[in-house]
């Protein structure tokens, strides 16, 4: 009955999340369709929230961190101890939610028994059997393939967080389950008898087996080794649930209950959905990067503020929304290695094919491979190697063959707003540039509600100008750009004055940080149709810009936020 509660606890999130996404969607599709054709002073209904409560609730808990303002500026004690981030506040409640019942499920038990070993056995077989209900929603959710991310609109890093927190939940059941097996078996034959099981059962052994790998996996996952060692931590992590789960499989079979243990099947879809997932990553890889037209290829350019822009030629035409990102491997640097960036632009190759009928002779053209371009910053391990490999050239450049995994992400879209405030720090460009080709295009053909747009980025200094300029140079071209999109330039670092200068109104420039609060509160004053703002950039900057979201909320308007930023 317990486990049937936890499957309806973990359905029934999912089917709310699913009816909000669902009223979520159809609301913006008809924002879209009733805006798209309107001016943006005349978006006066979307502008306003229509249910008075929205504003609150958003302030007080869709977009509230935990406590005052921090939730993705990591925590540090040290430059190497980094102890992770907090969760926002809706968030806690889901995580403490979840954690209550799952306690509820195990303890509710009949306390009043007098045989506490009765009492022992009854909480055994609950926490064993939750801990494997849990293991099916801990790799769902760790899949970057999960089905559930496009489904639900529910980006891959709270599932990352879930995955984390049922990681936690499923090793505390598993240590449970053994606690109160070994007390039994203490009272029944001492400590010896633990131990003769332990070697000599094979039901007990493989239990064990998997318990440690477990526990190691539980210890290893701490938040500053999983930061300091990530490689290591990734590599480790995989190969001990790899055993935790072949443990419990063993464990499950080697019963005497015919036909194994009644959770039998559940560690077969756990092992299923895996096995599917890394299918799933290989057959994209495969897809992606061969092709009759050869492989892909990379061209890689240092540029200044130890930075790559990087240009990978796919062999075939690969479609890419904005706001997508893409894993992507080298061969020669760290080639074991794969790591996720945005892909900040994309071009098609066309082929003109020759008309199919007779009644119509037009030539059709047919997009047949694509380029897609990424800006990465130099970190300390496979991004330095990267950014060394080119920069130590000559040319300072580099080609090589190289691997794109994805598209990812990429759900959330701005089409339906009249009004889209987009802030990005440094490298954090490289998601929001995606959306500014889209959305002039978009207003263009008459497709979009969109009326105005602002960047906000924020640079140390002139030169970081750099890693974009063909494509900005491209967008300040397209027809119409000057109707809506307004840049705002920060440099904070610039090495002279007379660096932070701009003739043109539309594309001004500014020294040091922004005052984003202000800055928010003045494109509220002028709002067109309802907002969203983003973000992309270092947790600080996203923190800022998520308090002043909630701070214009009390304007009664439509202010959406969305944050493209990531938590380990
Ligand atoms: C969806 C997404 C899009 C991103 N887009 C960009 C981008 O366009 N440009 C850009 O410069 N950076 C981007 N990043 C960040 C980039 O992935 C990391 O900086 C990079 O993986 C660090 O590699 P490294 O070995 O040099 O890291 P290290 O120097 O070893 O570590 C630096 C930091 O990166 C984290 N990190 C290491 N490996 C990964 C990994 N595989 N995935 C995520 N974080 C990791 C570490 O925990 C640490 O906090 C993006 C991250 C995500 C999640
Ligand atoms: N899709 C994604 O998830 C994605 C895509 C691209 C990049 N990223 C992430 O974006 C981050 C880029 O960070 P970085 O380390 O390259 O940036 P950084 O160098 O730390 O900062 C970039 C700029 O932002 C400014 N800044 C920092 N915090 C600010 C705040 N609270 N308010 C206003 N300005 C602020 C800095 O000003 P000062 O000079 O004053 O410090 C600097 O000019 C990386 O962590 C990268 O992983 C994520």
């Amino acid at each position: 009955m317990f486990k049937d509660f936890l499957w309806w606890t973990l359905g029934i999130l999912a089917l709310v999340v699913l009816g909000i996404r669902i009223i979520e969607l159809l609301w913006a599709k008809l924002r879209l369709v009733s805006a798209m054709s309107v001016p943006g002073d005349r978006q006066g209904f979307w502008k306003v929230s229509q249910w008075s409560w929205m504003p609150t609730l958003k302030r007080r808990l869709i977009y509230a961190p935990l406590w005052k303002k921090r939730h993705y500026r990591e925590i540090r004690l040290s430059k190497a101890l980094n102890m992770g981030t907090l969760p926002s506040r809706l968030h806690t409640i889901i995580l403490l939610g979840y954690l209550g019942s799952n306690l509820a499920y195990t303890f509710i038990v009949n306390w009043a028994t007098l045989n506490k070993y009765q009492l022992c056995a009854e909480i055994r077989g609950r926490s064993g059997t939750l801990a494997l209900v849990n293991m099916v929603p801990l790799i769902i959710f760790a899949g970057r393939n999960n089905p559930l991310i496009g489904m639900l609109k529910i980006s891959f890093d709270t599932y990352n967080l879930l995955h984390r927190w049922m990681g936690r939940i499923v090793v505390i059941e598993t240590l449970i389950h053994v606690i109160v097996w070994s007390i039994v078996q203490v009272a029944d034959g001492g400590w010896a008898s633990v131990q003769e099981k332990i070697m000599n059962d094979r039901f007990i052994g493989s239990g064990t087996v998997g318990t440690f790998a477990m526990v190691i996996l539980l210890v290893l996952s701490v938040s500053p080794l999983r930061h300091a060692f990530y490689e290591t931590f990734l590599t480790t992590h995989i190969i001990l649930a790899f055993i935790a789960f072949v443990g419990t499989w063993l464990h499950c079979v080697a019963t005497n209950i015919a036909g194994g243990l009644p959770q039998l099947p559940w560690i077969y879809a756990i092992m299923s959905i895996w096995f599917a997932e890394r299918l799933a990553r290989m057959i994209r890889l495969a897809y992606c990067n061969w092709s009759g037209r050869g492989h892909s290829q990379a061209f890689v350019e240092a540029m200044p503020g130890e930075t790559c822009r990087v240009k990978i030629q796919l062999p075939r035409y690969v479609d890419v929304k904005p706001g997508q990102h893409a894993y992507i491997r080298f061969s020669g640097v760290h080639s074991w290695e794969n790591h996720p960036f945005s892909i900040a632009w994309v071009e098609h190759t066309y082929e003109e094919i020759l008309p199919v009928s007779e009644k119509d002779m037009t030539k059709v053209e047919q997009p047949i491979s694509t380029s897609v371009s990424f800006v990465i910053g130099a970190q300390t391990g496979f991004t330095r190697s990267l950014y060394n490999a080119a920069n130590n050239n000559d040319t300072r450049s580099i080609s090589m063959r190289a691997a794109f995994e994805g598209p990812y992400a990429g759900h959330h879209s701005l089409d339906s707003y009249g009004h889209v405030v987009l802030f990005a720090g440094a490298t954090g460009i490289t998601h929001q540039i995606s959306y500014l080709k889209h959305l002039i295009e978009g207003y263009t053909a008459g497709i979009v509600a969109t009326r105005r747009i602002t960047l906000v980025w924020i640079i140390r200094d002139y030169e970081s100008l750099e890693w974009v300029r063909p494509w900005m140079d491209k967008i300040l071209r397209l027809p119409g750009r000057r109707d809506l999109l307004q840049v705002k330039l920060f440099v904070t670092r610039p090495k002279s004055a007379r660096e932070v200068f701009s003739t043109s109104s539309t594309v001004q420039m500014f020294p040091g940080r922004p005052n984003i609060p202000h800055l928010l509160t003045k494109e509220v004053q002028e709002q067109m149709g309802a907002m969203c703002v983003t973000v992309c950039g270092p947790g600080g900057l996203a923190d800022d810009v998520r308090d002043a979201v909630r701070k214009v909320q009390d304007q009664r308007q439509v202010v959406d936020l969305h944050c493209e930023a990531f938590t380990w």
